[in-house]
Protein backbone atom coordinates (compact mmCIF):
# COMPACT_ATOMS: atom_id res chain seq x y z
CA UNK A 1 0.00 0.00 0.00
CA UNK A 2 0.82 3.52 -0.66
CA UNK A 3 2.11 5.33 2.17
CA UNK A 4 -0.15 8.39 1.64
CA UNK A 5 -2.80 5.83 1.63
CA UNK A 6 -2.23 4.34 5.10
CA UNK A 7 -0.70 7.75 6.90
CA UNK A 8 -4.12 10.12 6.55
CA UNK A 9 -3.54 13.79 6.18
CA UNK A 10 -3.62 15.19 9.67
CA UNK A 11 -2.77 19.06 9.58
CA UNK A 12 -0.37 19.53 12.04
CA UNK A 13 -2.91 22.57 13.49
CA UNK A 14 -5.43 19.35 14.32
CA UNK A 15 -2.85 17.35 15.76
CA UNK A 16 -1.46 20.17 18.09
CA UNK A 17 -4.02 20.02 21.33
CA UNK A 18 -2.47 22.98 22.93
CA UNK A 19 -3.61 25.58 20.42
CA UNK A 20 -7.36 24.20 20.44
CA UNK A 21 -7.28 25.21 16.21
CA UNK A 22 -8.76 23.00 13.69
CA UNK A 23 -9.03 22.83 9.84
CA UNK A 24 -13.01 23.38 9.01
CA UNK A 25 -13.52 20.91 5.75
CA UNK A 26 -9.84 20.12 5.14
CA UNK A 27 -9.96 16.77 3.29
CA UNK A 28 -8.18 13.92 4.59
CA UNK A 29 -5.53 13.62 1.85
CA UNK A 30 -3.19 15.88 0.49
CA UNK A 31 -5.07 17.01 -2.69
CA UNK A 32 -1.27 18.51 -3.47
CA UNK A 33 -0.11 16.09 -6.35
CA UNK A 34 3.38 18.64 -6.84
CA UNK A 35 6.48 17.84 -5.58
CA UNK A 36 7.27 21.88 -5.66
CA UNK A 37 5.61 25.10 -5.70
CA UNK A 38 7.36 27.12 -8.89
CA UNK A 39 4.12 28.86 -9.90
CA UNK A 40 0.54 29.41 -10.06
CA UNK A 41 -0.20 28.82 -13.38
CA UNK A 42 0.50 24.79 -12.59
CA UNK A 43 -1.98 25.15 -9.78
CA UNK A 44 -6.06 24.05 -9.61
CA UNK A 45 -8.61 26.24 -7.90
CA UNK A 46 -8.70 23.27 -5.06
CA UNK A 47 -4.96 23.34 -4.94
CA UNK A 48 -4.92 26.91 -4.71
CA UNK A 49 -8.27 26.74 -2.16
CA UNK A 50 -6.62 24.11 -0.46
CA UNK A 51 -3.57 26.13 0.19
CA UNK A 52 -5.51 29.11 1.32
CA UNK A 53 -7.61 27.06 3.89
CA UNK A 54 -4.41 25.88 5.50
CA UNK A 55 -2.78 28.89 5.59
CA UNK A 56 -5.76 30.65 7.17
CA UNK A 57 -5.62 28.37 10.18
CA UNK A 58 -1.45 28.82 10.22
CA UNK A 59 -2.93 33.15 10.28
CA UNK A 60 -5.27 32.29 13.54
CA UNK A 61 -2.30 30.10 14.99
CA UNK A 62 0.48 32.83 14.37
CA UNK A 63 -1.99 35.71 16.20
CA UNK A 64 -2.61 33.38 18.53
CA UNK A 65 1.06 33.26 19.57
CA UNK A 66 0.18 29.34 19.57
CA UNK A 67 3.24 26.88 19.90
CA UNK A 68 6.20 26.46 18.05
CA UNK A 69 5.04 23.26 15.66
CA UNK A 70 7.09 20.14 14.84
CA UNK A 71 6.13 19.47 11.73
CA UNK A 72 9.55 20.15 10.28
CA UNK A 73 11.52 18.59 13.41
CA UNK A 74 15.07 17.53 12.68
CA UNK A 75 14.36 18.95 9.12
CA UNK A 76 16.44 21.56 7.31
CA UNK A 77 15.16 24.40 5.13
CA UNK A 78 17.58 26.52 3.07
CA UNK A 79 17.06 29.86 2.45
CA UNK A 80 18.71 30.38 -1.10
CA UNK A 81 18.47 34.09 -2.16
CA UNK A 82 20.52 35.10 -5.47
CA UNK A 83 18.62 38.39 -5.25
CA UNK A 84 18.27 41.51 -2.34
CA UNK A 85 15.08 40.29 0.13
CA UNK A 86 14.13 41.72 3.62
CA UNK A 87 10.25 40.54 3.89
CA UNK A 88 10.41 37.12 1.77
CA UNK A 89 13.60 36.12 3.07
CA UNK A 90 12.58 36.51 6.33
CA UNK A 91 9.05 35.18 6.44
CA UNK A 92 10.47 31.52 4.97
CA UNK A 93 13.08 31.65 7.56
CA UNK A 94 10.26 32.36 10.33
CA UNK A 95 7.35 29.80 8.95
CA UNK A 96 10.62 27.42 8.74
CA UNK A 97 11.33 28.18 12.84
CA UNK A 98 7.69 27.97 13.46
CA UNK A 99 7.28 24.54 12.28
CA UNK A 100 10.36 23.56 14.14
CA UNK A 101 13.27 22.97 11.19
CA UNK A 102 16.26 23.66 11.54
CA UNK A 103 16.94 27.02 8.89
CA UNK A 104 20.06 28.42 7.19
CA UNK A 105 20.37 31.15 4.72
CA UNK A 106 23.12 31.44 2.32
CA UNK A 107 24.10 34.83 1.61
CA UNK A 108 24.66 34.45 -2.42
CA UNK A 109 26.79 37.70 -2.13
CA UNK A 110 29.36 35.96 0.31
CA UNK A 111 29.12 32.44 -1.32
CA UNK A 112 31.22 30.48 -3.92
CA UNK A 113 28.18 31.27 -6.14
CA UNK A 114 29.42 34.31 -6.95
CA UNK A 115 33.14 32.61 -7.71
CA UNK A 116 31.19 31.28 -10.76
CA UNK A 117 29.90 27.94 -9.45
CA UNK A 118 26.93 26.91 -12.05
CA UNK A 119 23.47 26.74 -10.73
CA UNK A 120 24.08 22.63 -11.14
CA UNK A 121 26.80 22.85 -9.00
CA UNK A 122 25.38 24.47 -5.98
CA UNK A 123 22.67 22.29 -6.67
CA UNK A 124 25.13 19.17 -6.04
CA UNK A 125 26.34 21.28 -2.79
CA UNK A 126 22.96 20.84 -1.80
CA UNK A 127 22.01 17.78 -2.18
CA UNK A 128 25.20 16.65 -0.48
CA UNK A 129 23.97 18.97 2.08
CA UNK A 130 20.51 16.69 2.50
CA UNK A 131 18.26 19.62 2.74
CA UNK A 132 14.91 18.62 3.05
CA UNK A 133 12.99 21.96 1.75
CA UNK A 134 14.92 24.86 -0.06
CA UNK A 135 13.44 28.38 -0.30
CA UNK A 136 15.02 30.52 -3.50
CA UNK A 137 14.99 33.43 -6.03
CA UNK A 138 16.99 34.76 -8.50
CA UNK A 139 16.82 37.11 -11.23
CA UNK A 140 16.27 35.06 -14.19
CA UNK A 141 12.94 33.74 -15.07
CA UNK A 142 13.35 29.80 -15.26
CA UNK A 143 16.08 29.27 -13.02
CA UNK A 144 14.37 28.09 -10.08
CA UNK A 145 12.84 25.27 -12.06
CA UNK A 146 16.10 24.30 -13.04
CA UNK A 147 17.41 23.82 -9.96
CA UNK A 148 14.27 21.90 -8.73
CA UNK A 149 14.95 19.28 -11.71
CA UNK A 150 18.18 18.89 -9.80
CA UNK A 151 17.49 18.57 -6.13
CA UNK A 152 16.14 16.55 -3.96
CA UNK A 153 14.41 18.39 -1.82
CA UNK A 154 11.22 20.52 -2.08
CA UNK A 155 11.92 23.84 -3.69
CA UNK A 156 9.79 26.86 -3.32
CA UNK A 157 9.74 29.76 -5.61
CA UNK A 158 10.84 32.92 -3.81
CA UNK A 159 10.67 34.79 -7.53
CA UNK A 160 12.45 34.12 -10.48
CA UNK A 161 13.17 36.92 -12.75
CA UNK A 162 10.01 38.37 -13.84
CA UNK A 163 8.06 35.46 -14.07
CA UNK A 164 6.55 33.81 -11.02
CA UNK A 165 6.02 34.36 -6.99
CA UNK A 166 3.90 31.94 -6.12
CA UNK A 167 3.72 32.23 -2.08
CA UNK A 168 3.27 36.44 -2.43
CA UNK A 169 0.04 36.06 -4.82
CA UNK A 170 -1.44 33.22 -2.06
CA UNK A 171 -0.33 35.52 0.84
CA UNK A 172 -2.21 38.86 -1.48
CA UNK A 173 -5.27 36.15 -2.14
CA UNK A 174 -5.78 35.48 1.55
CA UNK A 175 -5.45 39.20 2.85
CA UNK A 176 -8.00 39.40 0.51
CA UNK A 177 -10.27 36.99 1.47
CA UNK A 178 -9.95 37.62 4.82
CA UNK A 179 -11.13 40.95 4.56
CA UNK A 180 -14.01 40.42 1.29
CA UNK A 181 -14.82 36.94 2.24
CA UNK A 182 -14.74 35.64 -1.23
CA UNK A 183 -12.33 36.11 -4.12
CA UNK A 184 -15.20 34.92 -6.51
CA UNK A 185 -16.38 38.14 -8.34
CA UNK A 186 -13.87 41.00 -7.27
CA UNK A 187 -12.86 43.60 -9.27
CA UNK A 188 -9.02 44.00 -8.61
CA UNK A 189 -6.77 46.69 -10.24
CA UNK A 190 -2.88 45.48 -10.59
CA UNK A 191 -1.03 49.22 -11.06
CA UNK A 192 2.18 50.49 -11.92
CA UNK A 193 5.19 48.24 -13.56
CA UNK A 194 3.32 44.98 -14.96
CA UNK A 195 5.77 44.92 -17.38
CA UNK A 196 8.59 43.84 -14.88
CA UNK A 197 6.48 42.16 -12.09
CA UNK A 198 6.37 38.59 -11.09
CA UNK A 199 3.72 39.75 -8.40
CA UNK A 200 1.51 40.58 -11.46
CA UNK A 201 1.89 37.74 -13.23
CA UNK A 202 1.53 35.40 -10.28
CA UNK A 203 -1.57 37.59 -9.49
CA UNK A 204 -2.98 37.17 -12.32
CA UNK A 205 -3.25 33.67 -12.88
CA UNK A 206 -4.50 33.21 -9.10
CA UNK A 207 -7.39 35.59 -8.86
CA UNK A 208 -8.57 35.05 -12.64
CA UNK A 209 -8.02 30.75 -11.41
CA UNK A 210 -10.45 32.02 -8.63
CA UNK A 211 -13.23 33.55 -10.10
CA UNK A 212 -11.97 37.11 -9.74
CA UNK A 213 -11.50 39.73 -12.75
CA UNK A 214 -7.85 41.58 -13.28
CA UNK A 215 -7.70 45.01 -14.91
CA UNK A 216 -3.74 46.17 -15.29
CA UNK A 217 -3.63 50.25 -15.08
CA UNK A 218 0.06 51.27 -16.49
CA UNK A 219 0.97 53.32 -19.18
CA UNK A 220 1.76 51.74 -21.76
CA UNK A 221 5.82 51.06 -22.04
CA UNK A 222 5.24 49.30 -18.68
CA UNK A 223 2.26 46.78 -19.96
CA UNK A 224 3.65 43.86 -21.93
CA UNK A 225 3.21 43.03 -25.25
CA UNK A 226 -0.25 40.67 -26.11
CA UNK A 227 -1.24 41.44 -22.19
CA UNK A 228 -4.78 40.66 -23.17
CA UNK A 229 -4.55 37.45 -23.94
CA UNK A 230 -4.21 36.60 -20.62
CA UNK A 231 -8.07 37.63 -20.04
CA UNK A 232 -7.13 41.11 -18.33
CA UNK A 233 -8.54 44.33 -19.15
CA UNK A 234 -5.92 47.18 -19.76
CA UNK A 235 -5.91 50.54 -18.68
CA UNK A 236 -3.74 53.77 -19.60
CA UNK A 237 -5.68 56.46 -17.33
CA UNK A 238 -5.94 56.06 -13.15
CA UNK A 239 -9.09 56.85 -13.37
CA UNK A 240 -10.83 55.05 -15.67
CA UNK A 241 -9.25 51.80 -14.68
CA UNK A 242 -10.13 52.16 -10.73
CA UNK A 243 -13.61 52.80 -11.62
CA UNK A 244 -15.67 49.92 -9.64
CA UNK A 245 -12.57 48.30 -8.20
CA UNK A 246 -12.30 46.44 -4.93
CA UNK A 247 -8.94 45.75 -4.87
CA UNK A 248 -6.06 48.52 -5.81
CA UNK A 249 -2.83 46.28 -6.02
CA UNK A 250 -0.11 48.50 -6.65
CA UNK A 251 3.29 47.54 -7.71
CA UNK A 252 6.64 48.84 -7.62
CA UNK A 253 8.83 50.75 -10.19
CA UNK A 254 11.11 47.84 -10.74
CA UNK A 255 14.36 49.67 -11.83
CA UNK A 256 16.90 46.81 -11.32
CA UNK A 257 14.85 45.32 -13.97
CA UNK A 258 14.86 48.27 -16.51
CA UNK A 259 17.49 48.98 -19.48
CA UNK A 260 16.85 52.63 -19.92
CA UNK A 261 14.00 54.41 -18.58
CA UNK A 262 10.15 53.51 -19.12
CA UNK A 263 9.17 57.08 -17.38
CA UNK A 264 9.36 60.23 -18.27
CA UNK A 265 10.73 60.87 -14.64
CA UNK A 266 9.62 60.15 -10.96
CA UNK A 267 7.26 63.28 -10.42
CA UNK A 268 5.21 62.46 -13.60
CA UNK A 269 5.02 58.49 -12.97
CA UNK A 270 3.38 59.91 -9.37
CA UNK A 271 1.14 62.55 -11.15
CA UNK A 272 -0.38 60.25 -13.47
CA UNK A 273 -0.38 56.37 -11.81
CA UNK A 274 0.83 57.31 -7.82
CA UNK A 275 -2.25 56.24 -5.88
CA UNK A 276 -3.65 59.45 -3.91
CA UNK A 277 -6.60 59.69 -2.67
CA UNK A 278 -8.01 61.96 -5.17
CA UNK A 279 -7.65 58.38 -7.77
CA UNK A 280 -8.41 56.35 -5.31
CA UNK A 281 -12.18 58.18 -4.83
CA UNK A 282 -13.10 56.60 -8.16
CA UNK A 283 -12.75 52.66 -7.36
CA UNK A 284 -15.41 51.25 -4.97
CA UNK A 285 -16.15 53.18 -1.64
CA UNK A 286 -14.87 50.36 0.42
CA UNK A 287 -11.89 49.60 -1.73
CA UNK A 288 -8.91 48.08 -0.57
CA UNK A 289 -5.32 49.13 -0.88
CA UNK A 290 -2.43 46.87 -1.25
CA UNK A 291 1.21 46.44 -1.84
CA UNK A 292 3.58 43.47 -1.87
CA UNK A 293 6.64 46.04 -0.52
CA UNK A 294 9.40 47.34 -1.04
CA UNK A 295 7.02 50.73 -1.23
CA UNK A 296 8.46 53.88 -2.80
CA UNK A 297 6.60 56.68 -1.02
CA UNK A 298 6.37 59.68 -3.47
CA UNK A 299 6.32 57.51 -6.48
CA UNK A 300 4.08 54.78 -6.78
CA UNK A 301 2.05 55.48 -3.62
CA UNK A 302 1.13 58.48 -1.42
CA UNK A 303 2.01 57.87 2.44
CA UNK A 304 -1.59 58.61 3.68
CA UNK A 305 -2.82 56.49 1.47
CA UNK A 306 0.02 53.65 2.11
CA UNK A 307 -0.45 54.78 5.84
CA UNK A 308 -4.49 54.55 6.09
CA UNK A 309 -5.38 51.93 8.83
CA UNK A 310 -9.09 51.79 7.51
CA UNK A 311 -7.83 50.75 4.12
CA UNK A 312 -4.18 49.84 3.52
CA UNK A 313 -3.82 46.19 4.02
CA UNK A 314 -0.06 46.06 3.46
CA UNK A 315 0.72 45.06 6.70
CA UNK A 316 -1.11 42.43 6.88
CA UNK A 317 0.18 41.09 3.60
CA UNK A 318 3.61 40.57 5.63
CA UNK A 319 1.77 38.93 8.70
CA UNK A 320 0.32 36.67 5.89
CA UNK A 321 3.39 35.72 4.27
CA UNK A 322 4.61 33.79 7.29
CA UNK A 323 1.46 32.13 7.03
CA UNK A 324 1.55 30.93 4.06
CA UNK A 325 5.06 30.26 3.61
CA UNK A 326 3.77 27.73 6.85
CA UNK A 327 1.24 26.24 4.96
CA UNK A 328 3.57 25.30 1.68
CA UNK A 329 6.45 23.92 3.57
CA UNK A 330 3.14 22.02 5.42
CA UNK A 331 2.34 20.75 2.40
CA UNK A 332 5.47 20.02 0.54
CA UNK A 333 7.10 18.00 3.80
CA UNK A 334 4.01 15.44 4.68
CA UNK A 335 4.07 15.17 0.37
CA UNK A 336 7.57 14.44 0.51
CA UNK A 337 7.25 11.99 3.41
CA UNK A 338 4.24 9.96 2.20
CA UNK A 339 6.19 9.84 -1.60
CA UNK A 340 9.54 8.57 0.69
CA UNK A 341 9.39 4.53 0.94
C1 LIG B 1 8.24 41.71 -4.68
C2 LIG B 1 9.31 40.93 -5.44
O1 LIG B 1 10.40 40.72 -4.93
O2 LIG B 1 9.00 40.52 -6.52
N1 LIG B 1 8.52 41.91 -3.33
C3 LIG B 1 8.30 40.96 -2.41
O3 LIG B 1 8.47 39.78 -2.63
N2 LIG B 1 7.83 41.38 -1.22
C4 LIG B 1 7.89 42.96 -5.36
C5 LIG B 1 8.95 43.97 -5.56
O4 LIG B 1 10.15 43.73 -5.36
O5 LIG B 1 8.59 45.07 -5.98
Amino acid sequence: MHLAESRPYIPALMTAATTGISVPNLPAEIPFPHRHLLGIQELSPDEIGYLLDLSNAYAEHNRARGDKLDLMRNKTLINLFFEDSTRTRTSFELAGMRLGADVINIAVANSSIKKGETIIDTAMTLNAMHADALAVRHSNAGAVKLLSEKVNCAVINGGDGSHEHPTQALLDALTIRRHKGHLQGLLVALCGDVAHSRVARSNIYLLQTMGARVRVIAPPTLIPPAMERLGVEVFHDMRAGLEDCDIVMMLRLQRERMEGSFVPSVHEYFKFYGLDYDKLQHAKPDALIMHPGPMNRGVEIDSDVADDIDRSLIREQVEMGVAVRMACLDVLTRKRQADTP
